[in-house]
């Protein structure tokens, strides 16, 4: 038996019994004559204690070499108690000392916090998850995942596997492409998501299905997002979105007590909010609640405004909003001219501002141009007070709602009103069915292709597509979208006219999803569901800036494997078999 305990169980209940413990060598401390050694393990870490002279060999060891080692726990000395350490009362006296493996001088240290270089703890990922940074969060992303199994297994569900083989699943990204060696010429798909296997599923009458599903999608690589990364994948059959909804909601709450106790979820039930109303408020569709600072409308003072900005904006129907970033009226020029440029790159052509110290002086680069009683109705409509920074953007609905939205966010964290442990989530719903793609000059669903409309905006995609609204919430939690869901088309009619609204020829149509097209008549029961992000919610749980830190192998944000070098050249032999040439640029 290579050990008899673990190196973090260890108790004065144990003193006077011989152990046996196995690990690494966490840090080594000579003082004359004794040599102490934290020995880790996952568990923890014991102090151990050898005398040099009984056992000579363990002067030779070094950060991170594998011990195994036998003795006699005994209380640490007065004075010598660790109270950090659920070891800290006692100690080992080792005996028999045992040198499984040495290590090489380490590319960073374990045994610190530090900040190391990225691509660094990546191409040695193996040791950067010996940390205990690292090791808490893939304990805490166990714990999320179990919890999410336990918790649905009670409630009914059946978790089914599905395939990573398989045919396009657009979810609005690239598709991942396997070549067939056997079908030259043919490709697999890797799934963006299980969104059609969940639908075909509910067909089978598996009525409520689950899965922590891996997903491909090749898009821009950012912080929240990797190219494949893990989804809780839920269907249900005769459900309505208040079910789903509520379901969702109540395994989050428990999870939240159970697993992140010392956080807190700020409001019970959870907010609600239009995309509509959360664009106004907050200029963006996954809003932090977290603190206030919500835009503000300024759009009917413009006219009368006498400030040409302004007035231009909203003649054109454009919008003129702004924030009250209450508490920075002390902002120096140069602090404001560092927004403004924050802000035009965001898309925002400018920043107008009006700053107010605390004795109530004012200075603003468009008041010059205001009537006393436009800046009155400004003021009042801004709620300003001595303190105050008043801020605003004018331009077309969408460039404010970017730019300002961004702003807030920043904002929030200039001001330290993010608290990183309140947990805020809200559910974002009647969204737009369709967007209108410029680009593509075409319409494209908000959600994905098998989104129902809403029952009562059905006739409008006939008339007037970008006015119908979707049966589909998104699950948001402080600054993020969480998850995404939403109830299907159960209707074959239904599902090929909107095929058809997005100018999907019925051909390809048939060809890409006449599987589900054909299943639909088979008595398809309706159903719905939704797919909460697991990566993104363990970031937020366990504290971390990206998804990265949550991912036991991730990919840089070049989505390159650093430690395997991957994606990498492939033997020539291989790809004749795949019956593919590469094409040199
Ligand atoms: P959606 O595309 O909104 O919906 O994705 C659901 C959730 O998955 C997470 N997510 C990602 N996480 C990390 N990296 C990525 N590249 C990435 N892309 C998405 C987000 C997101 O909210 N089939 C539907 C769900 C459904 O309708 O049931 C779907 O995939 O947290
Ligand atoms: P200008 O008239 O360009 O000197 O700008 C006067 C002030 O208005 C400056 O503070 C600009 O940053 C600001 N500004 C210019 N364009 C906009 C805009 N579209 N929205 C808000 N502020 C703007």
């Amino acid at each position: 038996m290579y050990k008899t305990h673990t190196c973090g169980e260890l108790h004065p209940t144990h003193i006077s019994q011989t152990v046996t413990l196995a690990g690494w060598v966490h840090r080594r401390r000579d003082h004359g004559g004794v040599i102490f050694v934290d020995l880790r393990d996952r568990f923890g870490i014991t102090q151990i204690v050898i005398d040099p002279v009984e056992i000579p060999a363990a002067q030779d060891v070094r950060n991170e070499w594998v011990l195994q080692v036998s003795g006699e726990v005994r209380p640490r000395p007065d004075g010598a108690n660790n109270p950090n350490l659920p070891t800290g009362e006692i100690e080992v006296q080792v005996h028999q000392f045992k040198v499984l493996n040495q290590a090489k001088p380490l590319p960073f240290p374990i045994n610190k916090d530090e900040d190391v270089d990225e691509n660094i703890r990546l191409r040695y990922r193996y040791l950067d998850l010996r940390r205990e940074r690292m090791r808490n969060n893939l304990t805490l992303r166990h714990r999320v995942i179990k919890f999410i199994r336990d918790y649905l297994d009670k409630h009914g569900f059946l978790e089914v596997e599905t395939p990573i083989l398989f045919k396009t699943t657009p979810e609005g990204a690239r598709d991942y492409l396997v070549p067939s060696r056997v079908h030259p010429g043919q490709f697999y798909a890797l799934p963006q998501s299980p969104q059609q296997l969940k639908q075909l599923l509910m067909v089978s009458g598996v009525e409520r299905y689950f899965q922590i599903a891996r997903c491909f999608r090749d898009e821009d690589q950012r912080g929240d997002r990797q190219p494949e990364f893990t989804q809780l994948d839920l269907e249900m059959s005769f459900i309505d979105q208040e079910e789903i909804m509520k379901l969702i909601e109540e395994m989050f709450t428990e999870m939240v007590a159970e697993v992140v106790p010392e956080k807190r979820l700020l409001a019970s039930p959870w907010p609600r909010l239009t995309y509509q109303r959360a664009m106004e408020r907050f200029g963006k569709d996954n809003p932090d609640l977290r603190f206030g600072l919500e835009l503000v409308d300024i759009t009917d003072l413009a006219p009368q405004s006498g400030f040409k900005v302004f007035q231009d904006a909203a003649a054109s129907g454009g919008h003129v909003r702004g924030i009250n970033a209450i508490g920075l009226g002390e902002y120096s020029r140069k602090q404001i001219d560092e927004l403004t440029e924050t802000v035009k790159q965001f898309g925002a052509r400018g920043l107008a501002y009006l700053a107010i110290t605390y004795s109530g002086e004012q200075r603003s680069s468009f008041v010059k141009f205001l009537s006393e009683d436009a800046l009155q109705a400004l003021l009042e409509r801004m709620q300003a007070r001595p303190g105050d920074l008043l801020l605003f953007v004018a331009d077309k609905p969408a460039v404010v709602f970017e730019a300002l939205g961004r702003l807030r966010v920043l904002l929030g964290d200039l001001l330290g009103l993010a608290d990183p442990y309140a947990l805020a989530f809200c559910w974002v719903v009647d969204f737009p069915y369709m967007v209108w793609s410029e680009e593509e000059k075409r319409w494209d669903p908000s959600h994905h292709l098998f989104t129902a409309p809403m029952p009562e905006d059905v006739a409008l995609l006939d008339t007037d597509p970008g006015k119908a609204r979707g049966q589909q919430y998104d699950l948001v939690l402080n600054n993020y979208e969480v998850g995404g869901g939403s109830i299907r088309i159960h209707d074959r009619i239904l599902q090929e006219k909107v095929f058809k609204l997005i100018g999907l020829d019925p051909e390809v149509a048939r060809e890409r999803f006449g599987h589900i097209l054909e299943a639909f008549e088979y008595g398809v029961p309706p159903h719905g569901g939704i797919a909460p992000g697991i990566d993104r919610i363990c970031m937020i749980l366990s504290g971390e800036p990206n998804i990265r830190e949550v991912i036991a192998f991730p990919k840089n944000q070049a989505a390159r494997d650093v430690m395997a070098d991957a994606p990498s050249v492939v033997e020539s032999k291989q790809l004749e078999e795949l019956h593919i040439r590469v094409v040199e640029e």
